[in-house]
């Protein structure tokens, strides 16, 4: 897809791990092709966080045609790990500054390296972009995605309380 932002479809290759055997994982734009597998995949992960607000779930497991939508003016990234789609994320370019959303990697398929994957090939396409900083502000309670942010070397600039359907959220950013 041509953008403002270009359309560079680079493929980016994470290195294979000798002692984690479940195959290369490659990071790539996603297509029309991935929205069904990547429906199915935030239906699982969001489901399967425990306590979340049931309409902030509702509104984070789009359909088919809801993706598509997201789709527009969001350029989203896929992990694969042997074909399989393992995770997820989006990148919104609003004035210089590149928000990422909707990050998400399959439960069965964490701390395999997706989520840090997704995220450097999503900072690599915003320097390509001529991104000024990333940002992202996923909620407070994800733990682990906060842990992920700090080791990529992203700033914890605040929290914002009861900002997403009640729940707190941290603001993380990298500036470029
Ligand atoms: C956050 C998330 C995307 C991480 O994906 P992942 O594929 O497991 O991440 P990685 O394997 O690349 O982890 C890279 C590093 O992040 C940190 N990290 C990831 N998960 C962690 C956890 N549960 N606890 C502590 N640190 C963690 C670690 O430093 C890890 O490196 P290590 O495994 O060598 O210690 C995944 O846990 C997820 O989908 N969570 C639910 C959804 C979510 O929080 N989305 C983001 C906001 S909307």
């Amino acid at each position: 897809m041509a953008t403002e932002h270009g359309s560079d479809r680079r493929v980016e290759r994470a290195p294979a791990s000798t002692d984690k055997p479940a195959g290369e994982l490659a990071v790539e734009r996603v297509t029309h092709q991935d929205i069904p597998a990547i429906c199915s995949l935030y239906k699982k992960v969001w489901e399967s966080e425990n306590g979340l607000p049931a309409e902030l779930v509702k509104t984070w497991v789009p359909t088919p045609l809801e993706f598509t939508s997201w789709m527009e003016g969001v350029t989203y990234f896929a992990a694969r790990r042997a074909g399989h789609l393992v995770g997820v994320v989006g990148v919104e370019p609003r004035h210089g500054a590149f928000r990422l959303v909707h990050l998400a990697v399959d439960p069965e398929s964490r701390r395999l390296g997706a989520g840090g994957a997704l995220l450097t090939a999503s900072v690599e396409w915003a320097r390509r972009s001529n991104a000024v900083t990333v940002w992202s502000d996923p909620l407070a309670r994800f733990e682990a995605a906060a842990a992920l942010f700090r080791k990529l070397g992203f700033r914890e600039g605040g929290l914002l309380h009861k900002h997403d359907w009640g729940e707190d959220v941290r603001l993380f950013e990298l500036l470029l």
